[in-house]
């Protein structure tokens, strides 16, 4: 789908399908003034007829019949301003991209108004319009998938210069390729996405200006002494990988973050083996690294000043002849042991070992990605991260970015006091809390290894994964948090 920028007026354009996207209870426009006339009043009594009021969600088709150069009008409503606003344009530019589908229209015209709405709201649309479009049809033998509109033009009257547009433009085709890849990742079949498939996918997209990737094999990983990734690895047959990816800016940096996403390519729980409805899903446990891989991919194309380094250590969770055992304790490099009661908390064991590796370069921020527990899903439900943080400033600026990108993040506590529930009998921790609390039991065992260092951690086991078709794309890998990152970094 090609996406272009023309000055315009409302009755002169041409289309298969003209959108006009109407804020609520605020049906009496100019253009639809102008729409009406030209369709002779029919438009406005449709409007009547059909309780149309530009609500969130709503949407309303009529046939121009010969009366406009536009062959199809459609209205959507996109709610009333107090709404998050971004969010609104870029559930209007999915939607507009699923009617279009649905109407077989090849060219798709949406009106986009001079006086409300700025290139952010037009970088939502398009980035709506775009993710929309995805499908992962690799594996059916009919892939033709569904007819895609194969242009989008953003029209106005008046409109100068697309400059600023085209930046806009360029932000959510990068941006929406970075999810398109984590989605791809997580939807490919967990014998197919193993760590060394992970390892060869991050050498392949990640490379480019100022972006360098490093896989490191066992052998590697045992010299690194990276002891939880070894640990969860002894119930494969599968190699672990560990991921590094470096991005150096051009210009001196300003910042330095790293990114760390788990990168579990099948979960089956290990000897405490989950139960066969609790695995179906369980190729998606690589979504945080699927993530951290993915927003790693957009950097060159993004110009930032900011050095970034992304960690995913990668291997299954298996329970193989040699696997780990109940009762097992693991050694890291910072000194610090686990003991290890159930091998389904094998999420913790990996992340442990990045987050130290990180925190020995002192970055200026930390942020892991990971579908850690099924009770963040409970607590939260299939669409909310949980966000925990040690430094409100950088959990402030998630929430700031998830705000603008729609991705829903909520932030749960470190209580302190619930150390007890992971104290050990004969290690420094052990890698399960009690029956409550078991989001936040998670992430306090991370924290164990971030030192002081400003830090953030995104459970993600909700929204990585939809179970169901939603406005921005279909049943799957979501590509959930790479928006969010890329924000974040493009913020810093
Ligand atoms: N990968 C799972 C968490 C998960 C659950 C992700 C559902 C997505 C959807 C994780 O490794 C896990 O198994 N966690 C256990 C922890 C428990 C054994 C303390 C869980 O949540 O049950
Ligand atoms: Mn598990
Ligand atoms: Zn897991």
């Amino acid at each position: 789908m090609e996406v272009r920028f023309r000055d315009s007026r409302i009755d002169r354009t041409k289309a298969d399908l003209l959108v006009l996207p109407v804020r609520e209870k605020r049906v009496d426009t100019p253009e639809v003034d102008v729409l009406n006339r030209r369709l002779k009043g029919h438009l406005r009594a449709q409007i009547e007829r059909s309780k149309f009021t530009g609500a969130e969600g709503s949407a309303l088709l009529y046939p121009s019949a010969g009366m406009l150069p536009a062959n199809q009008i459609l209205l959507i409503g996109i709610g009333s301003a107090s709404e998050s606003v971004l969010d609104s344009w870029r559930t209007a530019g999915a939607r507009a991209r699923k009617d279009s589908a649905a109407q077989g229209a090849e060219e798709v015209a949406v009106f986009f108004s001079p006086e409300s709405d700025s290139e952010a709201a037009a970088a939502a649309l398009i980035e709506g319009a775009l993710l929309a479009g995805y499908q992962f049809n690799k594996y059916r033998s009919n892939a033709k998938g569904s007819a895609q509109p194969k242009f989008l033009t953003l029209f106005r009257p008046g409109l100068k210069t697309a400059a600023p547009l085209l930046r806009s433009l360029h932000q959510a085709q990068t941006v929406s390729a970075g999810v398109f890849l984590a989605r791809d990742l997580v939807n490919e079949p967990p014998s197919v996405a193993t760590a060394r498939f992970l390892g060869e996918q991050a050498e392949e997209h990640c490379r480019g200006r100022g972006l360098s990737t490093e896989v490191w094999n066992k052998k590697k990983i045992e010299a690194m002494k990276l002891a939880g990734l070894l640990a969860v690895n002894r119930g494969s047959h599968e190699e672990p990988r560990f991921i590094k990816i470096r991005y150096q800016p051009a210009r001196r940096s300003k910042k330095k973050i790293a990114l760390i996403g788990k990168g579990i390519t099948f979960d089956s729980g290990g000897l405490s083996l989950k139960p066969p409805k609790s695995m179906e899903t369980m190729k998606l446990d690589m979504a945080g690294g699927a993530a951290v891989i993915a927003t790693m991919s957009c950097l060159p194309k993004l110009n930032l000043d900011v050095e970034v380094t992304g960690y995913v250590p990668t291997t299954d969770n298996l329970p193989g002849d040699n696997a780990q055992k109940p009762g097992d304790v693991i050694r890291y490099l910072n000194g610090k042991t686990i003991e290890v009661l159930n091998t389904d908390a094998e999420g913790r064991l990996i992340l442990a070992d990045a987050l130290a590796l990180a925190a020995e370069q002192k970055p200026d921020s930390m942020i892991n990605l990971a579908t850690l527990t099924g009770a963040c899903v409970v607590a939260l439900g299939p669409r909310v991260a949980g966000l925990f943080s040690n430094h409100q400033p950088l959990a402030d600026a998630l929430l700031h970015c998830a705000a603008d990108t729609g991705e829903k993040l909520w932030q749960l506590p470190l209580v302190k006091e619930y150390k007890d529930m992971i104290k050990s009998s004969v290690a420094d921790i052990k890698n399960i809390g009690g029956a409550h609390a078991g989001a936040i039991t998670a992430a306090l065992i991370l924290q164990e290894f971030v030192g002081d260092l400003p830090w953030a951690h995104l459970d993600i086991a909700g929204p990585a994964f939809a179970e169901s078709e939603s406005s921005l794309g279909p049943k799957g890998g979501t590509g959930f948090g790479v928006r969010t990152l890329v924000k974040f970094l493009t913020s810093l």
